[in-house]
Formats: structure tokens, C-alpha cells, sequence
């Protein structure tokens, strides 16, 4: 196959070509905007190991603009687009979501039309249509207070950040409803592993605490989330790309559902870090307290986890200590000025966490 990773400098997606490029034959090209999220260096390895680079393409660009997606979509006759890009930071949609919108809602759409002109191409000379995979998030369920989510639920997201996730699925399924388009949409769980940008909490807290710096916990940090490693997240979008039903939507659950308190609890222990080190701060607006979702339809069509959670956090934590040289340049001048904002009062107003 012939396929184009949207996003595919971030953090799951450039994971997703790494593992791609392994475990079949295929041609993939990544479109990626470079935004502070996407970052070359993620795929360095892959562009320095000519078995994989001859397979492999890179274009800086946005999915918001027609002219390049026409491009890679309809003339490169591309078999599949899957689209990983997005702004993926809920605390920076709370305080600015206007690229949140633009990505996740105009930015999908133009990917769409694209796909949408090609498939009528290749329908006119008898050829398969190419499949649309939109990678979408639990976040679109909302909070789940008990029990787990299946597909055929109520979309009720509570933060800009999932509700542009929403409004994005939203655009894929009309497609699929007015025009026919092959679409699939998976919705994956909170992901942690190696290449994950440091404001999200599993590598914030490493990389606080390997600077001995203060771990700011939201609220009572009784939220709950459902860890999945990134290698399994992108193993699935890969099984759903080559076997999921057309139209159809796939929820990809975690391993390790846990308190936030658990969670930092179990990183600073493999750190052998103080606990004193946590505060408890100002929470996060509309805060959803828990996410957790059934994967039987995923199941069915032949994904199972690899990746336990006791073993994945310590690989990855081992990951954040060997590779200080990835994740040191990413705390710059932008990063300050973002910290500040989200955690300086925050962290002024804290507490320690009994
Ligand atoms: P990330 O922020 O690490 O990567 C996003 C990538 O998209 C970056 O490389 C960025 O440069 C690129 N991008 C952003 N806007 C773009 C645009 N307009 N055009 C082209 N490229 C653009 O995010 P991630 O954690 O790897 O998440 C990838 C996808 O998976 C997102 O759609 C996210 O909503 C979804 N998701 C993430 C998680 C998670 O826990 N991280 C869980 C479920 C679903
Ligand atoms: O559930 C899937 C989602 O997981 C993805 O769609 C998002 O792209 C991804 O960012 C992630 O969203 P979360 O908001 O759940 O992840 P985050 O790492 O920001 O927060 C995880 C939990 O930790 C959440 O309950 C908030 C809490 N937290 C987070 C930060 C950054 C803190 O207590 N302190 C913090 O400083």
C-alpha cells in the first residue's frame, strides 16, 4: 500500500511509520506541519536506515491547505490517508482553541474532499477506493463514571480539545453517509511510551522529577485513565487500516486503568524519587474524571494488547533517561513561556500532596 501519514512527526504517529515500515512492505509518506508538538528528530532513525528511508517520504505542510493535500492525495494515488495531526493538548485548548478548530475541523475536511476526489478517479477505471482513517480519541465520550464505552454511544465531549476530536469524527462519518467514502475511525486511549512531548503527565512527571522539579497534580488526582502503550496504539490503528469493516468505528482501550495519584505514585517509585516533590494544584476546567472503553469490536477482528502496563511505564521511564538529549531541547523558550501560563500560579497557590 501506498499511504499518507497526516501528523506523522508527532508523538503516536511517528510510531506508527516507524512500526509500519517494519512489519510490512509498504510506501509511506508523512505530511506534517512541524507545529511545537511535531519533531523530525522522531523520525530520525527511520531517515537514517536506508532499508526503511527508500519506503519513505517526508513533506513539511499543513492538512489545511488544499494545494499540497490535493497533491499528495489525488495525485500521488494514494491506497490509504491516515490522519494522526492534530493539536492534541487539552490544557492548551482551554486556553486557546482556535488551532484546535482549524486542524481538527477544516484541516479534516480538506483531507476529506481530497479523498473524496480520489475515490471517484479510481471508481471511473474499477479501482478499490483509498480508506480515510481518522485517529480519534476516548475524550470524544466524556466522563464515564462506571462501566466502559462502546462504539454506539453518545458523544459528549467536555473540553474544546475533544470537542474539535468530535466535530472532526462528525465530518469523516458524513462523508461516509452522503458520498460512500472508505472510512474508518479509531479512538484510542491515553498513550504513553518513548517520543511523547513533555507537556502530557506521564513524561511531565519523568522529566520534573529527573530535574527534581515539582510534579504538578490537578486537583484531588483521583481522575482515572486507561494506559495504553503506544506501540499497541499503533498496531491497532495499523490492524484497523487493513481489516476494519468500511465505516466502521473502533474504540482501542488501555491496560492500566489508574488514579492519577497511582500513576505518580508508580513513576516517582521507579525513580526513586521523593514524594515530596508533589503538589496538589489549582484543577483543570470541566476535568473529565474518568475514561474507560469496551474493545470487543476491535477484538473481533484480531487485536489483542502486548504491552502490559508495570512493564511499559518502566521501559519508558528507562526510555526518558537514556535520551536526555531528545527531550532537553524541547524545554526552550516557547516551553517556558507555556509553563508559566499553565503552572506559575498554579504552583504558587500549591500544596503538598499528603
Ligand atoms: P502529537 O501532538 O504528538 O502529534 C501531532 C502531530 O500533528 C505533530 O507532529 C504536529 O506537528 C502535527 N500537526 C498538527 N497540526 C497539523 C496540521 N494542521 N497539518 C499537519 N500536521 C499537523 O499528538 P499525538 O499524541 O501523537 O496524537 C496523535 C493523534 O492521536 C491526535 O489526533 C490525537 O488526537 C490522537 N490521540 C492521542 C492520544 C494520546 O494519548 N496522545 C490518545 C488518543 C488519540
Ligand atoms: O484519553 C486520550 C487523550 O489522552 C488524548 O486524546 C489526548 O490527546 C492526550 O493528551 C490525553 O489527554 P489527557 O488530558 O487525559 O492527558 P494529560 O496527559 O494531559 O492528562 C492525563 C491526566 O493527568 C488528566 O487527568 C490530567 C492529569 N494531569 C495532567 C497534567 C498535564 C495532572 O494532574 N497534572 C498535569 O500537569
Amino acid at each position: 500500500m501506498k499511504i499518507l501519514v497526516c501528523g506523522g512527526a508527532g508523538f503516536i504517529g511517528s510510531t506508527f511509520v516507524r512500526r509500519r515500515l517494519t512489519q510490512t512492505a509498504d510506501e509511506l509518506v508523512v505530511l506534517d506541519k512541524l507545529t511545537y508538538a511535531g519533531n523530525r528528530a522522531n523520525l530520525s532513525d527511520i531517515e537514517g536506515d536506508p532499508s526503511l528511508s527508500i519506503r519513505y517520504g517526508f513533506v513539511h505542510g499543513d492538512i489545511a491547505d488544499p494545494t499540497v493535500i490535493r497533491k499528495l492525495v489525488v495525485n500521488a494515488d494514494v491506497d490509504a490517508v491516515v490522519n494522526f495531526a492534530a493539536e492534541s493538548h487539552v490544557d492548551r485548548s482551554i486556553l486557546d482553541a482556535e488551532a484546535f478548530l482549524r486542524t481538527g475541523v477544516v484541516g479534516v475536511h480538506i483531507l476529506l474532499e481530497a479523498t473524496r476526489t480520489l475515490a471517484a478517479a479510481r471508481s471511473a477505471s474499477g479501482r478499490r477506493p483509498p480508506r480515510f482513517v481518522q485517529v480519534s480519541t476516548d475524550e470524544v465520550y466524556g466522563s464515564v463514571p462506571v462501566g466502559s464505552s462502546v462504539e454506539t454511544d453518545v458523544l459528549a465531549p467536555a473540553s474544546p480539545y475533544s470537542a474539535a476530536k468530535a466535530a472532526g469524527e462528525l465530518l469523516v462519518q458524513s462523508y461516509r453517509a452522503t458520498y460512500g467514502l472508505d472510512t474508518l475511525i479509531t479512538r484510542g486511549s491515553n498513550t504513553y511510551g518513548p517520543f511523547q512531548y513533555p507537556e502530557k503527565v506521564v513524561p511531565l512527571f519523568i522529566t520534573n522529577a529527573l530535574q527534581n522539579l515539582a510534579l504538578p497534580l490537578y486537583g484531588d488526582g483521583l481522575q482515572r485513565r486507561d494506559w495504553l502503550h503506544v506501540d499497541d496504539h499503533a498496531d491497532a490503528i495499523g490492524v484497523v487500516l487493513d481489516r476494519g469493516e468500511p465505516g466502521g468505528v473502533y474504540n482501542i482501550p488501555g491496560t492500566g486503568e489508574r488514579a492519577n495519584v497511582d500513576l505518580t505514585r508508580a513513576i516517582l517509585a521507579q525513580l526513586d524519587c521523593p514524594w515530596s516533590l508533589v503538589r496538589t494544584v489549582e484543577d483543570r476546567a470541566g476535568h473529565d474524571r474518568r475514561y474507560a472503553m469496551d474493545g470487543s469490536r476491535l477484538a473481533a477482528i484480531g487485536w489483542s494488547h502486548r504491552v502490559a502496563f508495570e512493564g511499559g511505564l518502566a521501559d519508558t521511564i528507562a526510555w526518558y533517561r537514556a535520551n536526555e538529549e531528545w527531550w532537553r531541547p524541547l524545554l526552550n523558550a516557547d516551553w517556558t513561556a507555556y509553563y508559566d501560563r499553565q503552572y506559575r500560579k498554579r504552583l504558587a497557590e500549591s500544596v503538598p500532596r499528603g
